[in-house]
């Protein structure tokens, strides 16, 4: 039977219907849609004149490759797998919306933790979705099933790592457009205090024209910091005291770097990453083979985007109390005259 997870967004509902708990449940929707929808399930059937579309939707099978339908709706494809789990694209029954639907893939012995991941990333993305952003993909709603529990979102495109794996060259003027649009999700994420720690290639989706930030499993209050961080994205402090309170735009100048040179500012293997996620580096001798890497890349992006471009990410790469704040980035000459959209 489904089971309703509360969270902030479900406001828009009214209390009898947020708390009835029928096999009937609907998942959370916002604003008068929802309304209507939640009142259209909660009465299916008892009006001639309402369509029992559901009836005949849970005979919808499974479609290759594919976790059988939901009482809610029907998986159509694979969009991606991360460590913590699945995201496919599913079909609403009802209304044929196509959202993303993200779950635990992982086996039972892990559960227990990816239940708290996926307990912060409702708790945040609960946060930011209440108004939303354009370029943050947005919570719709939850469902619990069979022990699994659903987390409902917007669908975006493909993320830009799979761009670039397939052979994808970014011009200057697209990487500009695709960087103010991160930025801007940034600031917004900033604006409520909240950090993502774990800005890369595959956590953005890109549909050609927009850009979204997913997966917000490691997102935090601004400061704090899981234990499980992606090395080679985090900036030096980090690498040092476990804290920041401004490592997504040292994280966004790395993908800067993969976007306009197609390499990582810097590997794994530079850090010397091992199996516990450490790296036995030295702070000097990591320092200084950060700032090395630092001066060659700016030299690089100067060469083929220009001194703007160059400016910018030098202000990412800033240590963290001189570096560029998102609204500072957004006023930089290299973002600034830019469409927010694809060019
Ligand atoms: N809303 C969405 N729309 C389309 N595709 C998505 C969406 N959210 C995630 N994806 C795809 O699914 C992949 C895995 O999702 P996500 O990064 O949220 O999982 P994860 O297990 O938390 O990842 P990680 O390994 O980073 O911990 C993403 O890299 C992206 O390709
Ligand atoms: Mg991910």
């Amino acid at each position: 039977m489904p089971r309703i997870v509360k969270h902030r967004i479900t406001n828009a509902l009214p209390e009898h219907i947020k708390n009835r708990k029928t096999k009937h449940s609907f998942f959370r929707l916002r604003g008068l849609t929802a309304l209507k929808r939640a009142l259209h399930h909660l009465f299916r059937g008892k009006s001639s004149q309402t369509p029992s579309v559901r009836t005949h939707e849970r005979k919808a099978t499974p479609l290759p490759g594919l976790p059988p339908p939901t009482s809610q709706f029907q998986f159509i494809k694979t969009m991606g797998t991360g460590n913590f789990g699945k995201v496919c694209e599913i079909r609403e029954f009802g209304t044929d919306r196509r959202l993303a639907a993200k779950f635990a893939s992982a086996d039972a012995s892990r559960q227990a933790a990816l239940h708290a991941e996926i307990q912060n990333e409702l708790d945040i993305m609960g946060i930011l979705s209440k108004s939303g952003h354009p370029n943050l993909t947005t919570l719709q709603g939850t469902l619990s099933e069979n022990n699994v529990t659903y987390l409902l979102m917007d669908l975006g495109g493909p993320s830009l790592s799979s761009h670039l794996a397939a052979g994808k060259q970014f011009t200057p003027a697209q990487v500009a457009s695709l960087m103010k649009q991160l930025i801007s999700g940034i600031g917004y994420m900033r604006s409520h205090s909240i950090q993502h720690n774990d800005i890369r290639a595959d956590n953005l989706l890109y549909d050609g024209n927009v850009l979204k930030i997913c997966d917000f499993g490691r997102a935090t209050k601004m400061g704090i910091l899981l234990p499980t961080v992606v090395l080679n994205y985090m900036p030096p402090e980090v690498l040092s005291e476990c804290r920041s309170n401004n490592l997504d735009m040292w994280s966004s100048a790395c993908l800067m770097v993969e976007l306009l040179l197609g390499e990582q500012l810097i590997t794994r293997q530079q850090l010397n990453v091992n199996d516990n996620n450490h790296t036995p580096l030295s702070r000097g001798d990591r320092n200084q083979m950060i700032r090395r890497q630092i001066a060659k890349a700016a030299q690089r992006i100067e060469a083929c985007a220009g001194k703007d471009a160059a400016l910018l990410f030098r202000g990412m790469t800033k240590p963290m109390k001189s570096r560029i704040t998102p609204e500072e980035a957004l006023k930089s000459p290299f973002l600034a005259q830019r469409p927010a959209t694809a060019v």
